[in-house]
């Protein structure tokens, strides 16, 4: 792992994209917009594999139980969890158990699942030997297949970008522009087809892509879905800052833990 790819989006733009196109022709790195990794193709082994696909896919359908909102986990680990730097689970069931900050101590993969459950899917978490527990356990580890044990995959988690403060007026303004279009001028989508970015349907006050930074790093390599690596960091933050002034489920502090 050299650590050194082409998405750190640095204010020395030109800089940065010389070092990547360099990089690129020495074919240490993947191009910019390279999405899947190749190992990944291929259809999903029947039996749990499958099944934790489908609920990948369709949380708040095959996983109703646990779903407090109408978000799907694909509809952040985009292309069912195999898209580079929307936190993809490829190459991810061999670094569990590991150290979590913000529970304060060792967590398993089943553990950082529940987390997602309780803040991400505003829900609860499904136990340990739940059906759909091992089921999405299933289709991780599947992804994980040809992972090196303990090797981050080189698109793990989401890219990463200078600090700034964002503006929501700002923000504003550029939500109307490039993101209501789709996700709607309240923010409410039109889940399943497209996730709510606030309101009953989206994610908790608890969830990381409520911290604005978090977001904005999800949404410059990501969004918007039709013109994906357009915005400037600093738009990433502005749009980031005005979604995070706008009214979401609470994160009940009974899961805490999580
Ligand atoms: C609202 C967006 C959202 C939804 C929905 C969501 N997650 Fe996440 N998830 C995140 C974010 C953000 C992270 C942290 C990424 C980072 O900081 O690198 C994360 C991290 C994870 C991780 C750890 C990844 C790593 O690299 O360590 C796992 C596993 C995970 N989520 C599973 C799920 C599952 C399974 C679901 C569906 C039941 C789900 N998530 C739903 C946003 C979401
Ligand atoms: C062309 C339609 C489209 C546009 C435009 C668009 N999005 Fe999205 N967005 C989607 C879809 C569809 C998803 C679900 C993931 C996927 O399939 O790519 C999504 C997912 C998301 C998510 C994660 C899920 C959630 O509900 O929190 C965020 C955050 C987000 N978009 C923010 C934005 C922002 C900010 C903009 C504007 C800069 C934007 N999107 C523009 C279609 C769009």
């Amino acid at each position: 792992m050299t650590g050194l790819h082409c998405k750190i989006y640095l204010p020395a733009a030109v800089a940065a994209a010389l070092l990547c196109a360099i990089l690129v022709v020495a074919g240490k790195a993947a191009p910019a917009n390279a999405q899947t990794k190749p190992a990944v193709a291929g259809s999903v082994p029947p039996g749990l594999p499958q099944q934790g696909k489908l609920i990948f896919d369709n949380t708040p359908k095959y996983a109703r139980l646990y779903v407090g909102n109408k978000l799907s986990c694909n509809d952040c680990h985009v292309g069912s969890g195999t898209a580079d730097y929307s936190a993809p689970m490829i190459d991810l069931a061999g670094l569990f158990p590991m150290y979590s900050k913000r529970a304060g101590h060792v967590i398993s993969l089943e553990n950082r699942i529940q987390e997602c459950f309780t803040r991400s899917e505003a829900g609860q978490p499904p136990s340990v030997d739940s059906a759909t527990m091992k089921a999405l356990v299933a289709y991780i580890d599947w992804l994980s297949r040809n992972g090196a044990k303990a090797k981050p995959y080189q698109g793990r988690g989401l890219v990463k970008l200078p600090a700034r403060k964002g503006n929501p007026e700002a923000g504003k303004a550029i939500y109307a522009a490039q993101c209501a279009s789709c996700h709607g001028e309240n923010g409410f989508g039109m889940p399943p087809a497209i996730p709510a970015l606030w309101g009953n349907d989206s994610y908790n006050d608890g969830a990381g892509i409520n911290d604005p930074a978090k977001m904005a790093r999800f949404v410059i390599h990501t969004m918007p879905q039709n013109s994906p690596g357009t915005l400037s960091p600093q738009q990433a933050y502005d749009v980031a800052a005005y979604i995070h002034t706008q009214p979401r489920p609470k994160f009940n502090p009974a899961y805490k833990i999580y």
